[in-house]
């Protein structure tokens, strides 16, 4: 069986673009429709309510389109909107989850250090993760406010991201962390800088690819995958001002993207 519908993935912002570049090198072949609710970013402070509102306005949006699965792509929304989301809609939902396990697993010092919205922290679905790993390891979390809003304007001042990550990763280093979990996919976008910031030695753990491989395995458990052998397309959404969303968006992307309007 094959089935050309297109999957829908979706994030607050530009964030959920590290997720749908593994999505596309792992699964060349399938159409996908990104959705970025720039209008609404970012997420991190929102109440949860709010946030689930937003996410079924997207759900209702990605249906219209005829997907036939969604990559919620972004930590902060999975924690609020994930369970009501797969309620509410009879179609495969992957979320995203903090890499903890894999990090307890890697780390030799024994301290794990988390990044990642005040949202996804404070939830209770990281908390029930966090717990089942905290005997084994010790976790540190962090949040990193304004880093996903100076990420959704492009970074436009270096010196000041790296000001920014230095604030939240070394006091997670000092306390011993050798490995840190990237728990927002705006922070993938900017890896490199926070490896620098972190130095040499210290394990970096993201769930981008995890999140393609699991994608794979849903759609093969219902037979669902694209079999075509041409390379799947690629479109954009955003509740944001299209013009300014797509140079962005083409920034992050590292090749031109036009972005629709999500109305
Ligand atoms: N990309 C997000 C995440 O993974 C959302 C960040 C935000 O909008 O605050 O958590």
């Amino acid at each position: 069986m094959s089935n050309p519908q297109p999957v829908g993935v979706f994030d607050s912002g530009v964030g959920g673009l590290s997720v749908l570049e593994k999505i596309h090198q792992h699964l060349p072949h399938e159409n996908l429709i990104y959705v970025a609710d720039s209008a609404h970013a970012p997420y991190g402070g929102k109440p949860d309510q709010e946030i689930v509102g937003r996410c079924q306005q997207i759900m209702d949006f990605l249906l219209n389109q005829q997907v036939k699965a969604v990559v919620l792509a972004c930590n902060t929304a999975t924690a609020a909107a994930v369970n009501e989301l797969r309620q509410a809609y009879g179609l495969p939902i992957i979320g995203m989850e903090p890499a903890i396990k894999p990090a307890a697993l890697a780390s030799v010092t024994g301290v794990v250090g988390v990044l990642a919205t005040a949202g996804t922290i404070g939830s209770g679905k990281f908390l029930a993760l966090k717990s089942r790993f905290e005997g084994n390891v010790q976790i540190l979390t962090q949040a990193c406010p304004g880093l996903v809003e100076h990420i959704e304007q492009g970074v436009p001042d270096l010196p000041a991201l790296q000001q920014l990550l230095t604030c939240y990763v070394e006091p997670l280093i000092s306390r011993g962390a050798d490995t840190l979990v990237l728990g927002c996919t705006h922070y993938s976008l900017v890896k490199h800088h926070i490896a620098e910031v972190a130095g040499g030695g210290v394990r970096i753990m993201d769930t981008e690819f995890a999140v393609a491989r699991e994608l794979q395995r849903r759609l093969e458990l219902i037979g669902q995958e694209n079999a075509s052998h041409a390379e799947g397309t690629i479109t954009f959404h955003t509740s944001g001002e299209p013009g300014q969303q797509s140079v962005l968006l083409s920034n992050f992307w590292r090749s031109p993207v036009t972005a629709l309007s999500l109305a």
